[in-house]
This record gives structure tokens, sequence and C-alpha cells, in this order.
């Protein structure tokens, strides 16, 4: 690899060498995917818990496995490595494989602070290696038809957007856990539930500039918020609102984005933004052929948001390789960092 310039990448056709950090719930997932691209090559895998990586490597036969990060990233010979370990993890780690020369995906949030994905950033910038962020809902169906209205300006001015994150979190997401529910550790529902939610409002109506926050812990015992409600507004002068729980009862409910324009409203809907409830656009109806194709990360007893990182893995490899990509880097994963803090510091100030 060349380590002077981020923007070269190997030879064109050699694959390219991964290894993950943190081998739950959404690591066994990156574990899968890179296991099934073609031009990835997984070669190490690190996690505390011994158990996982033994059970993974009888899985994956020939992954080298370690329980200390700082061992891996040192001795083991790959170019990027998927930090998938609890949020507050993400920038030391991150921090670490950029000293090590490693180019970066880290799940999201990018970090729970600003002041961690600067660091992270400036890491990344000093040694010349990428730093891309897991926003896996910006390739659902859903999502790209409404960007495609968007962009071409087939809703007119956007007056409103109503974002819901409605969903079920049970007791034990957070009592079976050592880190969510932990304020040092997971920082608040909205970087663990809604920060998907948050980047697809930045990436269309820009920063958020404006919050009022409520929120309170109404059903769980946890150090962090369970309920929340937000009056925002972005950049484009935009106004919008969003609400989020894990306290809905059984399973989750809605994750949903409304979009109100001058000339059309469109509902992107379901539990995860895979479907579009509601499409009301002047001239530009939605074809009747669509295939909504996403499915959720399931988890045993919960859900999770789209499981399009195999889209995600494919455009890291693409961004490494000088193709068309649409991947994420520090720069942009740090705004919704930025939203984040400024909805919680309202509601804490
Ligand atoms: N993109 C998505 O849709 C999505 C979905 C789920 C989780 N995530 C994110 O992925 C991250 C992990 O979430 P999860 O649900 O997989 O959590 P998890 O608790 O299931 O897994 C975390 C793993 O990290 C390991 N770990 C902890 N400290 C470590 C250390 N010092 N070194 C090595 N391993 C360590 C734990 O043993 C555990 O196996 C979180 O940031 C979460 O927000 C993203």
């Amino acid at each position: 690899m060349n380590q002077t310039n981020v923007v070269t990448f190997p030879e064109a056709m050699k694959k390219i060498k991964f290894a993950v950090i943190g081998c739950g719930s959404i690591g066994q997932r990156h574990v899968a995917v890179l296991d099934a691209e073609a031009d990835a090559q997984l070669i190490a895998i690190c996690d505390v818990d011994e158990q996982k990586c033994i059970k993974l490597a009888e899985t994956y036969p020939g992954l080298v496995w370690y329980t200390d990060y700082q061992k891996m990233l040192n001795e083991a010979d790959f170019d990027v490595v998927n930090v998938c370990t609890p949020h507050g993890l993400h920038a030391p780690m991150s921090i670490g494989a950029a000293r090590a020369k490693k180019h970066i995906l880290v799940e999201k949030p990018m970090a729970i602070s600003i002041q961690d994905c600067e660091d992270m950033i400036l890491a990344a910038r000093e040694n010349n290696v990428l730093l891309m962020v897991v926003k896996q809902n910006r390739y659902n169906v859903p999502i790209r038809l409404a960007r495609e209205a968007l962009e071409s300006k087939k809703l007119g001015r956007i007056f409103m957007v109503q974002c819901d994150v409605l969903w079920n979190r049970y007791e034990g997401y957070y009592s079976e856990s050592n880190w969510r529910g932990k304020m040092a550790l997971e920082g608040g529902a909205l970087y663990t539930q809604a920060s998907h939610f948050i980047d697809l409002l930045i990436w269309w109506f820009g920063d958020v500039v404006k919050a009022k926050t409520m929120m309170d812990t109404k059903n769980h015992q946890i150090e962090i918020e369970d309920c929340g409600t937000s009056v925002l507004e972005f950049d484009s002068g935009v106004m919008g609102t969003i609400n989020w729980t894990t306290c809905v009862y059984n399973k989750n409910y809605e994750g949903s984005i409304k979009i109100i324009g001058e000339f059309g409203t469109i509902k992107i809907g379901g539990q995860y933004l895979n479907k579009i409830e509601y499409w009301d656009v002047r001239a530009y109806p939605l074809s009747d052929n669509i295939d909504f194709t996403d499915k959720p990360n399931s988890y045993g007893k919960y859900q999770g948001t789209s499981s399009n990182h195999d889209k995600v893995i494919k455009d890291v490899i693409a961004r490494l390789s000088h193709e068309k990509h649409m991947i994420v880097e520090g720069e942009e994963g740090i705004r919704s960092v930025k939203a984040i803090e400024m909805i919680y510091d309202d509601a804490r100030k």
C-alpha cells in the first residue's frame, strides 16, 4: 500500500484486505459481508470476548484473531479496519488505526463528541489514511427515490420535514449489555437509534442550526433518554421535528421521514425507511414496478435499520480503487454528531 497518498491504492486487481474490531451484533454482519465480497479478503478479527473470536474463526477458517486491538493493528497485514465496538471506543480505536496506517471504516455514530470526531479526522489526515463512516440507509431504495426527487427539484421549495423513530428496545437490550444505556459509552439514544435518520435530514436539508428539545427516561433503567422530541431548523431554512423513543410496546412501530414541499409530499416509512408510504409529487408519479428490497438487520429479539452493509463495503472498495462511490467520510460524518450535540445541548442546559 502506498502510505504517502490516500487517493492511491494497490495494484488495481488485488483484493482489499480487511480486519474487524468488535464481533458483536453488527461486527458479525461485517464479517459475513466481507466473506461474501469477491473484492475483499478478511484477514483478522478482534474482540475482548475470546469466545466470540473462536466461534467466528470456526465459521470462517483461516481468520487470525486477537483480543487486543492494538496488537492486531501492529501485527496483522491488512488495509482497512472496520470499527464495530461501542460508541465511546470509536475515537481511540480509529485514531490508533490511523497511526498504524490503516484505512478506517467506523460504524455509526462516528463518535459521541465533536472533539472526538475532530481528533479522528486529524489523525486520518496526518497519517494519509481514509476515515469512512457506515451510513447504509443512504442506499435504501426509498431513500434513493426521494433523493432523486429532491435533487431534481420536483418538490419545489421544501417547507417542513418530520422524522419519527418510534422503536422498541426490551429491557434486556440495555441490562444485558455493558455499554448500552451508559452515558460514557452510548452517549444517548439519538446516537444509536436516530443517527441514520439525522444523517439523511442533514444530507438533504443542511446542518441543524437550531434545536428546541424535550426528553426523558420513562421506561428503562438507563442513564440516557428513551423518549425525546425536538423542533429543528436546518441551514436551508427548512423547519422540522424529530421524535424518537425506544419505548414502543412489543416491537418497532415506525422509522419515517415526511417531506412537505411546494409541489409534493413524500412519506418514507415502514419500520426502517424501507417503504414509500405516500407519494404525491406534481408530474412525477412513482413508478408501479419498484422493487422495495431493503431488509432489516435482525438481532434475535430486536430489529435495527436496513442491512445494506454489503453496499457500504462495495463503496469502501470503490473509494480505494478510484471508482464512483457514495461513501461518507469523516468530514461529512461529523455533521450528524454536531446536530446531535446541538439537540442534546438544548435539553440539558
Ligand atoms: N449501521 C447499523 O445499522 C448498526 C447496527 C448495529 C450497531 N451499529 C453500531 O455498531 C457498534 C457496535 O454495536 P453492536 O450492536 O454490535 O454492539 P455489541 O455489544 O453487540 O458488540 C460490540 C462488541 O465489541 C466488543 N468490544 C468491546 N470492547 C472492545 C475492545 N476494547 N476491543 C475489542 N472488542 C471490544 C464487545 O465484546 C462486543 O462483542 C455501535 O457503535 C453501534 O451503534 C450499527
